[in-house]
């Protein structure tokens, strides 16, 4: 049932091609507009919605956190996302108007879950995005764009993630469209680069050989830190996550613009330091802090481990450790760049003997609060 592969985990990796392809199957029509009428929310509301709301925990946080860039560049409608469990302990300000956005693989979280339950009391419609068909999660939302990545066995989430990302992109564009934004050719574009990304995917699965060997000569290393910008953040955020679930080491993940305001002061000798470089073109101001703060933290003797587009250069002097992924969109970025950070994480568990697919102290579905 793991199909020749040592690990759920692996063989779900490796599913992430046909996962992200599986989700956009049949939501791209030949003019490449988004027809997402199974979402069964009325043009209307998706219209009036002035505030998005995206509640999810984990892993699906993080999805969501990128979300939240996608959706307030291409549809200008503010978007806060919130971890599920803080949600409804704060009174948050939600009314007919908002439409809220949980997002869960099992759909049994009960964080996600009473966030959502809440939200509708409020008269907040609720949008799910879901990779379990019939769960609770679906079934108590207003309607319900199903991620179509197939069963995830292994605890820690791999191709439920790139999914979920595909699904929000989905949502973004798909408000962007029916509510007419002055992106409308850029969102035309997007749509294009996000039905080759399964391919773009898959390519970054050929080259993780590197990224292996690397892993396994950290081994015995205690902490490592994630470093990232933009979307970069919380793939810098998953990747420190995955490691502390499958390596039980101290993983940390931080905004690079953070480092000065703090976290610059654990850098030792030695120290490895991930970072996710933002693409060169586009948002290329961050791209040059970015390389500054690699400068800055290989000044003070870390190890870095840098994960940057292929073709840029400017990188090539200070990283210890180079990981190349394609050229894609600023916002499609995640999905290329997160999937090292699996990889990696996977390794090292393997590395330091840890049970990969049942992590210790871990469930796959939190169905308590
Ligand atoms: C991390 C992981 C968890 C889940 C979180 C939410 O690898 O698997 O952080 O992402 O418990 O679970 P779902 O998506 O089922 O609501």
């Amino acid at each position: 049932e793991k199909g020749g592969y040592d690990y759920f985990m692996l063989k779900e990796i490796a599913e992430q091609p046909k996962a992200v392809a599986d989700t956009l199957l049949g939501r791209i029509d030949a003019e490449g507009s988004l027809t997402l009428d199974e979402v069964r929310i009325p043009a209307s509301v998706l219209r009036e919605a002035d505030k998005v709301v995206i509640v999810a925990c984990g892993t699906a946080f993080h999805a969501g956190m990128i979300a939240k860039y996608a959706i307030e560049h291409w549809t200008r409608i503010p978007c806060e996302v919130e971890l599920a469990s803080e949600f409804r302990y704060r009174d948050p300000i939600l009314d007919q108007r908002t439409l809220v956005i949980a997002i869960s693989q099992s759909g049994e979280t009960m964080d996600t879950l009473m966030a959502l339950r809440h939200a509708r009391e409020q008269g907040a419609r609720v949008l799910a995005i879901c990779n379990t068909n019939g769960s609770t999660i679906p079934r108590e939302s207003d309607a319900v764009l199903y991620t179509h990545a197939g069963p995830e066995v292994a605890v820690a989430s791999t191709k439920a993630f790139l999914t979920q990302l595909v699904a929000c992109y989905l949502v973004a564009l798909y408000l962007g469209q029916v509510r007419g934004t002055k992106w409308g050719d850029e969102i035309r574009a997007v749509v294009r680069d996000l039905a080759k990304i399964s391919g773009e995917v898959d390519r970054v699965l050929e080259t993780m050989e590197p990224v292996r060997a690397l892993a396994r000569s950290l081994a015995d290393k205690n902490t490592v830190l994630f470093l990232g910008r933009h979307v970069g953040y919380p793939v810098a955020l998953e990747g420190a996550l995955k490691l502390k679930e499958l390596a039980y080491m101290h993983a940390e993940g931080f905004a690079a613009g953070e480092l000065k305001h703090g976290p610059i002061a654990l850098i030792e000798e030695d120290l490895p330091v991930v970072v996710v470089v933002p693409s060169p073109r586009g948002r290329s101001v961050l791209h040059d802090k970015i390389v500054s703060n690699i400068q800055e933290i290989r000044a003070r003797g870390a190890r870095t481990i840098v994960i940057a587009e292929e073709g840029d250069e400017t990188v090539v002097p200070y990283a210890d450790h180079l990981i190349r992924i394609p050229v894609t969109p600023t916002l499609l970025q995640p999905m290329v760049a997160t999937v090292p950070l699996q990889v990696f994480a996977c390794e090292l568990a393997t590395a330091r003997g840890n049970e990969v697919d049942q992590p210790r102290n871990l469930a796959k579905s939190v169905t308590v609060e």
